[in-house]
């Protein structure tokens, strides 16, 4: 008699145990769950592509995965998870959500990271012009789909990954496979093309800013404690404030409350004056120190609403009234340069 199927036996490089393949999806629900959905399916929130993917697994190896976990996609929803960022998880905790996510693949790892591409970037740019900035953006910052030119992404994925994705697709969602439609050289020079997204390389380089999360301070939480009560109007759906709104009322000297609700490493990167970081998977931290005295507590993330919205539920299960998310999240704020502090100050 045959025995029950064990769980997957993981395909790809880094083949963890049982434990940690346990552990990982603990870590997993708890952390990513929120965007990149339940399996890794994908896409419950924003771009957050689909980590179960089986041509993902199969070219992204556990560095790749360590560095995209650990640093982040800094300027997107992507925070940096590792310690040395001033995220929440240890070395050990990525690694068994590495593990996790191993346990998921259902390909054989293919080594991708050998193959050299030689094509011609200016040809490939009517390629790209034409084929991929509809999703992928002009500049590939990503529109409907994950950006192309992050520094962190272009510094981790090999010539030979890209031009795997471009020929195969990722099945099930949106990036069709290329193969057929474009000849092999048209896939060269794009691949090419894409090198020249390269921003700068400091997103690799940067000096680690903290290790593990700043505990939040407890010290001032209301921002403008002696000013008058903001008088917002009604909350689009009963959730969402417009960040002009916010930014009029607290340029007015209104007294409320700002929760930055990413991870502190997002946080430390640069937030809005006065905001304090209760990122979306530790809200309990802080919930005792706020106020219930009616003073408005608005949460923001970069998702726009996944993150931001889960604290701010959590605060209204806990009873409190007057609370609402910045609607279209901290991103809009920046662009828009309404105020921005940096660093640990607030
Ligand atoms: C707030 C939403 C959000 C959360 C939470 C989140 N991610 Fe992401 N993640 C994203 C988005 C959006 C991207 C794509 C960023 C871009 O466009 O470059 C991404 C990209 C990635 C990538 C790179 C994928 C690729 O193809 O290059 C990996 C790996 C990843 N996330 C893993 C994780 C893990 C593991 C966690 C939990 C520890 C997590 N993410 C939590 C939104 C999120
Ligand atoms: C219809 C929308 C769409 C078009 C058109 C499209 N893509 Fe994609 N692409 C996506 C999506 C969505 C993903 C992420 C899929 C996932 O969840 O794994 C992706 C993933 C990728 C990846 C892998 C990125 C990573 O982080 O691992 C590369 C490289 C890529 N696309 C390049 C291209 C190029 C080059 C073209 C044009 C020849 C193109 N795409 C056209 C939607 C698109």
């Amino acid at each position: 008699m045959s025995s029950p199927l064990p769980l997957a036996e993981p395909l790809g490089s880094g083949a963890g145990s049982l434990e940690d393949v346990n552990a990982g999806r603990l870590h997993y629900d708890k952390y990513c769950k929120l965007c990149h959905a339940a399996e890794g399916k994908g896409y419950a929130a924003d771009n957050a592509n689909a980590l179960s993917n089986a041509e993902f697994l199969s070219t992204a190896d556990d560095g790749f995965l360590y560095v995209a976990i650990d640093r982040g996609r800094p300027g997107t929803p992507m925070a940096a998870y590792g310690r040395p960022r001033g995220g929440p998880l240890a070395p050990k905790t990525i690694e068994q959500i590495i593990a996790y996510l191993r346990s998921l693949q259902t390909k054989p790892s293919v080594d991708v990271d050998s193959r050299r591409v030689a094509g011609d970037p200016v040809a490939g740019k009517s390629v790209y012009d034409e084929s991929c900035a509809s999703c992928h953006g002009q500049k590939g910052e990503g529109t409907t789909a994950i950006s192309l030119n992050h520094p962190v992404f272009l510094g981790t994925a090999s010539d030979g990954y890209l031009r795997y994705a471009i020929e195969h697709g990722r099945s099930g969602t949106a990036m069709p496979p290329f193969a057929g439609d474009l000849t092999p050289s048209q896939i060269d020079d794009v691949t090419r093309y894409l090198r020249s997204f390269a921003r700068s390389q400091d997103a690799l380089s940067g000096d680690a800013v903290a290790v593990g999360e700043v505990p939040p301070t407890f010290e001032r939480i209301v921002i403008n404690p002696e000013g008058p009560a903001p008088e917002f109007p009604p909350l689009r759906d009963g959730r969402y404030l417009a960040a002009e709104t916010i930014n009029d009322a607290l340029l007015a000297g209104k007294r409320m409350v700002l929760l930055d609700a990413r991870p502190t490493s997002d946080w430390l990167l640069s937030h809005i004056p006065g905001a304090i970081p209760v990122p979306y998977y530790a809200p309990d931290k802080i919930v005792d120190a706020l106020p219930r005295d009616g003073t408005w507590i608005i949460a923001y993330c970069g998702c726009p609403h996944a993150a931001s919205g889960r604290v701010m539920d959590t605060l209204r299960d806990r009873g409190f009234k007057n609370t609402a998310v910045l609607d279209e999240g901290v991103f809009h704020w920046m662009a828009k340069d309404y105020p921005l502090t940096f660093g640990a100050e607030r």
